[in-house]
């Protein structure tokens, strides 16, 4: 069936993994990839499909209301799957106000273009807004996030997501609007912005430089492909039950601090250096403020009612992940030579 989807953020590290499953698998859907570029956003990350003839990149601001109207007036979008957003925790601690406009007003202009453009014929849309599992705040040793855990958000990034969260239900009982929601925790893979803990440690072991563990290193996440999530969201826009939320998780806990390690074995093999040697870059940092404990997904009512499940065990995603970032010097260099270097300065040197 033809189909006319809006991906919001296609070009940041887990949209152009949606963008990509989407472009390949429905060669018979027209797929509308907005992105502002911030940062976070890179066209690099899409030049295997930025000819495909069902893909079109649009440039915007998804805060910019008239724009995001007059896009959905030219388009008719019969989907919409909603990324783009402020991602990174450490950066909403420097400047909450920046995650206020992306996360809150951007995903309201968005559900208000939604709800002014799809007054008929309503059932036949979805609007859908893919979230994280930090909304439900931090866990003890024990148990898991399910989709009815409290939300309880603790940073400002967190807050503002489910800021956002809240919206698109309230928008869905309100106005009817045809919304569905998943909450994920944290991906890892190809693509991934060198600000966020795996490919930073990557790129610190292959440059030598310390690798930054926050606190102790024992807080603990629980970790999945980004290919796994983009399979679970395709899951999701199709079958998903409007209303509904869906946990995406993959039962693979880790605390920091053994991550890093394994990190550094893995790439002093495939590195050629001697075992230990990146090991000895590792350097505790101060903690970050409000540092959640512990992230863990209970996922089984997606597998159960849609029948998703990880594909990858976390060894060889991280191997996979590894050889990526070692093929691809290029895409790192570019991104840790320009504004990132900055942050980096910021973000560390204060400490
Ligand atoms: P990212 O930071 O890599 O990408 C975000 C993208 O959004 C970038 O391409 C950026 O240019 C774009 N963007 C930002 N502001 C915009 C604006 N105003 N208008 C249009 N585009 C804008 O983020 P990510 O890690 O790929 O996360 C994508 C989504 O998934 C986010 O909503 C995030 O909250 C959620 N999420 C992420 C993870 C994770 O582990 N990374 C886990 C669960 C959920
Ligand atoms: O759980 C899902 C979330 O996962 C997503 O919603 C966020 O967008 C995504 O950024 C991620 O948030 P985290 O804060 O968990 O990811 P980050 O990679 O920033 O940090 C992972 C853990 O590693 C966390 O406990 C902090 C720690 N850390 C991070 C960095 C950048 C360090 O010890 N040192 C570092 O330099």
């Amino acid at each position: 069936m033809k189909k006319t989807v809006l991906i919001t953020g296609g070009a940041g590290f887990i949209g152009s993994h949606v963008v990509r499953l989407f472009v390949n698998t429905y060669p018979d859907y027209a797929i509308v990839n907005l992105d502002k570029l911030t940062y976070a956003g890179n066209l690099q990350n899409l030049v295997d499909v930025e000819n495909a003839p069902n893909y079109t990149f649009v440039k915007g601001d998804i805060t910019d209301a008239e724009f995001v109207q007059q896009l959905f007036q030219q388009y008719q979008f019969d989907g919409v799957i909603h990324l783009a957003a402020e991602s990174h925790v450490d950066r909403s601690i420097s400047n909450p106000m920046e995650f206020v406009t992306t996360n809150i007003i951007g995903t309201v202009t968005l559900l208000n273009a939604a709800r002014a453009n799809w007054k008929d014929a309503a059932n036949d849309k979805r609007f859908y807004h893919i979230s994280t599992d930090e909304v439900y705040g931090s866990l003890g040793e024990e148990g898991f996030f399910t989709e009815e855990t409290a939300y309880d958000p603790r940073s400002p990034y967190s807050a503002s997501k489910a800021s956002s969260d809240h919206l698109v239900r309230a928008y869905f009982h309100t106005y009817g609007l045809p919304i569905v929601v998943s909450n994920c925790s944290n991906n890892y893979g190809p693509n991934h912005f060198p600000e966020k803990l795996i490919p930073l440690m990557i790129h610190n072991i292959i440059t030598g430089k310390p690798l930054p563990v926050y606190g102790k290193g024992e807080n603990v996440r629980d970790w999945l492909y980004v290919v796994d999530h983009a399979r679970a969201i395709d899951v999701i826009f199709h079958k998903g039950v409007n209303g509904e939320t869906y946990n995406i998780g993959g039962y693979n806990e880790w605390k920091n601090i053994d991550l890093v390690h394994l990190l550094c074995k893995i790439m002093d093999n495939k590195l050629g250096r001697n075992p230990g040697t990146s090991a000895q870059l590792i350097t505790y940092v101060k903690d970050r403020a409000g540092h959640d404990l512990r992230y863990a997904i209970d996922s089984a009512k997606l597998t159960r009612d849609l029948g998703w499940k990880p594909s990858l065990q976390f060894e060889e995603g991280l191997a996979k992940t590894v050889d990526w970032y070692l093929a691809n010097s290029a895409w790192l260099t570019n991104i840790t030579s320009g504004d990132y270097l900055k942050y980096y300065e910021q973000q560390y040197h204060q400490r």
